[in-house]
Order: structure tokens, then sequence, then C-alpha cells
């Protein structure tokens, strides 16, 4: 996770970006029974990733963080993941979906109950110039091991290839092997260290670098992973 500091500011340069990634559902029904998917963050969705990032880091940012990087910072690509109940299997209406339709009604079933899909997990980048520089990225604990960090981050290759990037970089803890496996396993590699980056325990950073987005050793990968997301989810993007 990126340690910015008090007081960074950014200059504002305008930039497009993909509005919506479409569902993902998960294969196996009597694992998860929820279908998943990836939208811009929005102010609203910030109490739900200070839930998660409180889960997920021993130095939170704030509510105010979320909030200047989604008002204020025209560089941030920010998504959340929510997880939407499988509308066979429970008695709750999704946004959108006609869970209870016509006549079960009629026959004492109880009115639908509007849930609002839950945020299980977040990324976010900033771009500059041909970077995309992944501020953070987090699964509820009870979520992870399934596959939703690498269809997070796979949502940060999309919009870092559709703004025209062509590496993706980010900072990680040094003891944090899961998240340096997951990144590994995305093709990242280790190019360099930033002393005592963190200010909580004076832990040293690992700088880790994508390919080149560009080339078509990057295409294949993005292809495989691609391919790993699509064993274990049915989803598509519309990006
Ligand atoms: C890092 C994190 C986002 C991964 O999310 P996740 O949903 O569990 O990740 P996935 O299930 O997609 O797994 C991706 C890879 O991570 C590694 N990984 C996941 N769980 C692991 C575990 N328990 N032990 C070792 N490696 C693990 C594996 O390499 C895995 O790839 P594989 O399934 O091909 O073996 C999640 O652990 C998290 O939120 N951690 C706390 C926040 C954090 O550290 N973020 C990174 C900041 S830089």
């Amino acid at each position: 996770m990126t340690d910015f500091g008090a007081g960074t500011t950014v200059d504002a340069t305008s930039i497009d970006v993909p509005s919506r990634f479409t569902p993902a559902t998960d294969r196996d029904r009597s694992v998860t029974p929820l279908q998943y998917r990836l939208d811009p963050m929005q102010v609203r969705d910030i109490p739900a990733v200070i839930e998660v990032e409180r889960s997920s880091f021993s130095v939170p940012w704030p509510a105010g963080a979320y909030r200047r990087e989604l008002e204020d910072n025209v560089l941030a690509r920010y998504l959340v993941l929510r997880g939407i109940p499988d509308i066979d299997q429970g008695s709750t209406d999704v946004e959108g979906s006609s869970a209870r339709p016509f006549p079960f009604s009629l026959f004492g079933r109880t009115a639908p109950v509007k849930v609002e899909p839950e945020v299980i997990g977040y990324a976010g980048l900033w771009l500059m110039i041909d970077e995309g520089h992944v501020t953070s990225v987090a699964v509820r604990p009870s979520y992870r091991g399934r596959g939703l960090g690498r269809l997070l981050m796979w949502g940060m290759f999309e919009i870092a290839s559709n703004l025209g990037a062509r590496w993706v970089t980010l900072e990680v803890r040094m003891t944090n092997s899961v998240a340096r496996r997951m990144y590994e396993g995305l093709g990242f590699k280790d190019a360099g260290v930033r002393p005592r980056y963190y200010t909580d325990n004076n832990e040293d950073a690992l700088i880790m670098w994508s390919e080149d987005l560009q080339t078509e050793a990057f295409q294949d990968r993005k292809g495989s992973l691609k391919a790993d997301l699509d064993r274990r989810f049915v989803w598509q993007s519309s990006g």
C-alpha cells in the first residue's frame, strides 16, 4: 500500500476511464452464491471501503483520504468489488433484478427486501503520464483466497491499458508475502527498495513493476489471467 503522507497533492489532468465492468459469478455455487461486479468507487461506498481497509491494513487510510481521492484527485481511479446475493438462492431483491416475479407474491411470500450489494474489496491507482501507480488493493478477509484479489488487479490492468499507460507499479511491505506472491504471479518484478517507507514500524517497501503493458508478452499474460478468472467465475468486461 502506498504511504502518501499528509498533504500530498496532484496536478489536475482530465482522464477518461471505462465506467463499468459487468458481472462476475462464482461457478461453484455451493461455495459462494454470489455474483461479483466491479464498479467505479462512489463517495457512498467509503464507509464500507473503510471497513475493509481496517480489516486489511495496520495503518488504514482515514475516510477523508478516500473522499479527497474521489473528489479532488483527477488522476485517481478506484474500483469497488461488490458481492451480489444470487437471486435464485435467497429472499433478497437486488437492484435491477426481479427476484420475486408475479405470482409468487400472492402466496404468502414476504415482500422482497432491497439489498445494497456488499463491498467486499477495492483497488485503486493513480494514472501518471504512462504509468499506473497502484495505491491500494484489499479483499475482505472472509473472501480471500478465491481469486478476487486477481480480479481486482485485472481491473487495474484494464484501466491502465485503456488509458494508454505502459506500466503498472506499486509498493508493498517487505513482509507481505501473500501480496508479493500475488503480484509476482501477475508478472510484477522487484525493482528496488524504499527504506523505512512505512511509518508505523519503519518497514521497507519493495517497489515492483509490471511488464510493459503494450507488449505481446503482457497481452499473453493478461489472456492467461482472464482464462484463469473465466474458470473461476462467469464474468465479462464491458470495457
Ligand atoms: C493481497 C490480497 C488483496 C489478495 O487477495 P485474495 O483475494 O486473497 O487473492 P487471490 O485469491 O486472487 O490470490 C492471488 C494470489 O495471492 C497469493 N495468495 C493468496 N492467498 C495466499 C495465502 N494464504 N498464502 C500465500 N499466498 C497466497 C497466491 O499467489 C495467489 O495466487 P494463486 O491463487 O494462483 O496461488 C488480500 O490478501 C488482502 O486484502 N490482503 C490485505 C491487504 C494487502 O496486503 N494488500 C496489498 C497491499 S500492497
